[in-house]
């Protein structure tokens, strides 16, 4: 069965304040759908509530893979049934190497017993890497420690074509990529493009949309999709910034009239 995503009615919360709310999406295997909108409408609060952050509290709706619903499960039962997320600024993790959190993160996914030989698991990451245009040294780095912005985005996706999920989520895996990585990372992205996989990419700009090319194109504000479309979406919103979709709707900026 073809991977099936739906968010239904996703309301969330943090430290008492709605950020989301109700977002419906449906992505299915196959398609690659980009959210994009002004900053701090809540698009790192969706991913980081999808994937179970523990400061963002879900307050209504639901999340499901398959049918599954992820809500109910632990952030590591999230990864098991299939989603990964790149985060927009992926943590530090000093004393951990990133060969040793790759094996641990895919053997987790894996029933006991049947854990990758190291062999297996040695030559895959030694590929992927090579196909990144990383250089191997990074495998025996601690995970994220003083790597610049881009060699943090392009091992996100090393971390995605590893343990190949089902649904990824790249919040703004574009941002800090020189020209030539905004190409490999697109590349690895479109690599991984499957009957089985569902891609939800979040980014500000159109750019990043002219070597991934989305099937559907959202528009996100104040927590909620407030209009969605094809490619030509992002394209008008690069052009012409954001105020044509908020009087078309007749949004009014939140902190207008507080002053
Ligand atoms: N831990 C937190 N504590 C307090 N407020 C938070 C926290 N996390 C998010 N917020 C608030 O939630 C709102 C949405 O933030 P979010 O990071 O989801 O925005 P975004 O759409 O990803 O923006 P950007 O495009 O700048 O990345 C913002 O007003 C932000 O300040
Ligand atoms: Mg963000």
């Amino acid at each position: 069965m073809a991977t099936h995503f739906v968010i239904d009615g996703l309301k969330a919360e943090i430290e008492g304040k709605e950020i989301l709310k109700g977002i419906n999406l449906e992505i299915k295997g196959g398609e690659i759908h980009a959210i994009m909108g002004p900053n701090g409408t809540g698009k790192s609060t969706l991913a980081s509530a999808l994937m179970g952050h523990p400061k963002y509290e879900v307050t209504e709706g639901s999340a499901t893979i398959d049918g599954e619903d992820l809500l109910e499960m632990s952030v590591d039962e999230r990864a098991r049934a299939g989603l990964f997320l790149a985060m927009q600024y992926p943590s530090e993790i000093p004393g951990v190497t990133n060969s040793d959190f790759l094996r641990s993160a895919i053997n987790a996914r894996r029933e006991e017993g049947s854990e990758i030989s190291l062999i297996k698991f040695i030559r895959q990451m030694e590929k992927k890497m090579k196909d990144l245009e990383m250089n191997p040294e990074f495998a025996h780095r601690y995970l994220n420690e003083g790597f610049s912005g881009g060699e943090k985005k392009r091992n996100e996706i090393l971390q995605m074509a590893m343990l190949e999920p089902k649904i990824v989520v790249l919040d703004e895996i574009d941002s800090g990529l020189d020209i030539d990585a905004l190409k490999i990372v697109s590349n690895g992205v479109n690599a991984m493009r499957s009957e089985d996989r569902g891609f939800l990419i979040i980014t500000h700009y159109q750019r990043l949309l002219n070597y991934i090319t989305p099937d559907f194109v959202h528009v996100m504000m104040q927590g909620r999709i407030v209009k969605s479309g094809g490619p030509e979406l992002a394209e008008r919103l690069e052009n012409e910034g954001y105020d044509w979709v908020k009087e078309e709707l007749g949004i009014v900026d939140e902190t207008v009239g507080q002053a």
